[in-house]
């Protein structure tokens, strides 16, 4: 079963071709982030004016790479849930202009829903159930995987998302966009403990996140420093905010496995690719006797092989989409 797969949900534009849900034989991502840039962020229209200049070059780039031609794909899938519409719609209405003229399966997917599959891409007996932690950019959210197509939804954040934190934040010290990479970087010189800044909600008893008050106090954080003219290394700054997103994250997810008496944990999303993150996590998890699993670092940004794994495991369980499937930018799973 081979499945051509589109990822165009912001502004990456990603194809892969996989067999039977795990074997890649193609994977390319035609990112924009030097695009963008220069605004500070995203720019949704240009975005998906990009996504279209160049999405048909990456399909023949990969048909090519893969050996096989377009007719022997047995189905199209394409991101068409959560992102931004414009962007969304390119993948998804090539996917199913590809499925209309080849008369094969379109699968519609679910961008978080995608996410959690990064794990199954090179992990296909990952522990049933387990809980997932997806942290990028537009969401933080907390799922118990009970099975294929069985998920709850047991967390979310009330405002902004783990990534969206990291992105702010870097593009007030103008230190570049997307911000994640560049503060884990800055964070491997610096001292998470030097300032002491909020855990927001780490002590409730629920499994909601909140980034923007965190976010506010590492602002303020700066603004006081400079207003005193205080001494202070930017890699400090970057390290204590860094570890109050870290500190939060794994608490809270440890305790859900706890409380749901479940043994494995895996991680997804941009902010999955986060170093600290990733360590702080193994520690606890070894420490609590809990399975860890994370997914290389390509898996854990956007990417079009997870919607491939994704959708064949969709349509091993009978479920395809209709050709009429509009995109929605805004949805959990
Ligand atoms: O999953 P993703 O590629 O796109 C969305 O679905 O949003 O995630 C992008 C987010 C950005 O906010 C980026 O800053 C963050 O993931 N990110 C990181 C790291 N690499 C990417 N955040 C923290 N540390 C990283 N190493
Ligand atoms: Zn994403």
């Amino acid at each position: 079963m081979k499945i051509l797969a589109f990822e165009t949900s912001c502004d990456d534009t990603a194809v892969a071709l996989v067999e039977n849900g795990h074997n890649i034989l193609a994977n390319i991502t035609a990112s924009q982030t030097e695009i963008h840039q220069k605004y500070g962020g995203v720019v949704p229209e240009i975005a998906a004016r990009n996504h279209i200049n160049i999405i048909i070059q990456l399909i023949d780039e990969a048909i090519k790479k893969s050996n096989y031609h377009l007719k022997d794909i047995d189905a199209f899938a394409a991101t068409a849930f959560h992102g931004l519409s414009g962007s969304l719609l390119i993948g998804m209405m090539t996917a199913k202009t590809l499925s209309y003229i080849y008369s094969k399966p379109f699968i519609g997917i679910n961008h978080i829903e995608a996410h959690i599959y990064a794990n199954f891409i090179e992990n296909k007996n990952l522990p049933i159930p387990h809980i997932c932690l997806t942290v990028s950019g537009g969401h933080t959210i907390l799922v118990v995987f009970k099975g294929h197509n069985n998920y709850q939804v047991i967390g979310q954040t009330v405002d902004d998302a783990a990534g969206e934190a990291f992105d702010k934040l870097s593009q007030y010290l103008q230190l570049g966009y997307p911000g994640g990479p560049i503060i884990d970087k800055l964070a491997k010189n610096g001292n998470p403990e030097k300032y002491k800044l909020p855990r927001p909600m780490i002590k409730k008893n629920n499994f909601l996140f909140s980034f923007s008050g965190l976010k506010t106090a590492t602002l303020n954080l700066i603004k006081n420093l400079k207003h005193n003219n205080e001494n202070y290394k930017i890699e400090d700054i970057a390290a204590s905010f860094q570890k109050a997103v870290v500190d939060t994250l794994v608490t809270k997810t440890i305790k859900a496995a706890k409380k749901y008496n479940i043994k494995t944990i895996t991680l997804s999303g941009g902010v999955a690719a986060n170093s600290m993150l990733r360590e702080e996590f193994q520690k606890e998890c070894i420490k609590n006797n809990i399975n860890f699993f994370y997914p290389q670092i390509k898996y854990c940004t956007d990417n079009a092989v997870m919607v491939g794994t994704l959708a064949y495991y969709k349509l091993k369980n009978g479920y395809t989409s209709k050709l009429d499937t509009n995109v929605i930018a805004n949805t959990l799973l």
